[in-house]
């Protein structure tokens, strides 16, 4: 049985690729009664230099299996799980760093191949390659924003290595079924399957409740709660560090009453006092924070009049502000906003000061930042328009920003390359609007 599907398996991939559509028998026979099919995926958590997770779900229980190819033709590896499951989890280890692997999965008994089911696993920790994320927020709605902010970056000519998201990522109540139309039905071809991602919650995918934690967005995705991609372990889903690179990312729960008694914002609680842990252990070069309640915003949110956002910036930012992180990335607020480098400015937005802008950057420079001697504010972003799009608050643009949109939907693309961050907003019609650099 094994050679017969091996067979098949390697005549797939040198020949057509399967459909979308995998209700089908996967060994290329007509489908029997009794075969599994794929529902959505098969998608990619938790990367890191080492291991993976492949996830998919079935219409039925099924057992679970996973091929793993370095070069299209040698079998590297297979996993597989006699459990009867709908969601499937296989986790591979000792994978290399920063290297490409093909991968079929299925049942014990037949798997699925496919020229676009491959990884990258992440550089080796705190290595200097050149890597590219795709930051992504407020984005399944099915608008037509949403499809044109996916299809920019893929027109671009490298693609991203990692996919993180800033919330609100299934409108409007993030329901199972949301998710599966207004992002797995999205993103299953062109990105799914072959782009890791880690995400964050946002109010919209908690259904707007803030006690319940068994809601889709926990259940369908991944979070290395115990340290798997770097950082201190932080024991919860909610909250988690990884490495990518030379890159270290912490992402936040900015919604969740954690513990039935903890904001975000209430600095006694558990997940304050692992962030600080956190970044106080961090040694990457590169620190980036996400939230999906932005600090500083006037779009179709406003961070002078609501209490998530006033006390995010109050109790919250001192500590990211201790520590040196480079960029705080967010959405909420469906529109684009990107400060100057700065500390120290937490009252309304119009009590910002130049003297609030910490840079080693010649005066005047918005578009190269250098870091040193202790020259370091921190840009807050918010990108909330990769699908939903528009909003403005009283004082919009706010004084603190360099650039503000509120008009177009867009998604960022950040390159680091060693001591050099370069961050563009990519809008949904292929034009870059804001772009900025960070050296140190
Ligand atoms: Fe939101």
């Amino acid at each position: 049985m094994k050679l017969f599907c091996y067979s098949l398996l390697l005549a797939s991939l040198l020949t057509a690729q399967p459909s979308a559509a995998q209700s089908v028998s996967r060994t290329g026979t007509p489908a029997a009664a009794v075969q599994p099919t794929v529902l959505h995926g098969p998608y990619l958590q938790q990367v890191t230099p080492t291991s993976i997770q492949i996830r998919w779900r079935t219409d039925i229980p099924a057992t679970s299996r996973v091929d793993l190819f370095s070069d299209r033709k040698k079998t590297q590896k297979i996993v597989s799980d006699d459990k009867l499951v709908t969601e499937h989890e296989v986790r591979l280890d000792g994978l290399k760093p920063a290297t490409k692997y093909f991968y079929s999965f299925g049942d014990k008994t037949s798997v699925t191949p496919a020229d676009d089911q491959f990884f990258v696993t992440a550089p080796k920790t705190g290595a200097t390659d050149e890597v590219r994320f795709w930051v992504l927020g407020d984005f399944g709605n099915s608008s037509q924003t949403q499809a044109d902010v996916r299809d920019a970056v893929m027109k671009e000519s490298r693609r991203p290595d990692l996919w993180v998201w800033l919330g609100d990522n299934a409108y409007s109540k993030g329901k199972d079924e949301e998710f599966e139309k207004h992002v797995f039905d999205v993103y299953g071809q062109t990105h799914f399957k072959n782009l890791p991602f880690y995400c964050i919650p946002g109010n919209h995918d908690y259904g707007g409740q803030r006690t319940d934690f068994n809601i889709p967005y926990f259940n369908l995705f991944t979070m290395p709660t115990a340290g798997e991609a770097g950082g201190v372990p932080s024991g919860s889903e909610s909250y988690y560090a990884f490495d990518y690179g030379n890159v270290h990312f912490v992402a936040l729960d900015s919604y969740g009453k954690l513990d039935g008694t903890h904001f975000l914002w209430d600095t006694t609680g558990r997940q304050v006092e692992w962030l600080k842990k956190d970044l106080a252990a961090n040694k990457q070069p590169w620190t980036i924070v996400v939230l999906h309640h932005p600090p500083y915003t006037k779009g179709s949110h406003d961070s002078d009049r609501e209490k998530d956002l006033v006390a995010i910036r109050q109790n919250l930012v001192p500590i990211l502000e201790r520590y040196q992180v480079d960029l705080v990335l967010s959405g909420h607020s469906h529109v684009y906003e990107r400060t100057h480098p700065i500390r120290g400015h937490y009252g309304l937005v119009d009590t910002f000061e130049p003297k609030n802008i910490v840079s080693a950057a010649v005066e005047g420079d918005t578009k190269e930042y250098r870091v040193g001697n202790g020259k370091q504010g921190i840009i807050y972003i918010v990108a909330g328009s990769g699908g939903q799009r528009g909003g403005q608050a009283a004082g919009w643009p706010m004084p603190a920003a360099v650039y503000s949109n509120n008009t177009e939907g867009g998604s960022l693309l950040i390159d680091v390359k060693k001591t050099r961050m370069q961050v563009r907003w990519l809008c949904q019609d292929g034009k870059v609007r804001d772009d900025f650099s960070i050296l140190k």
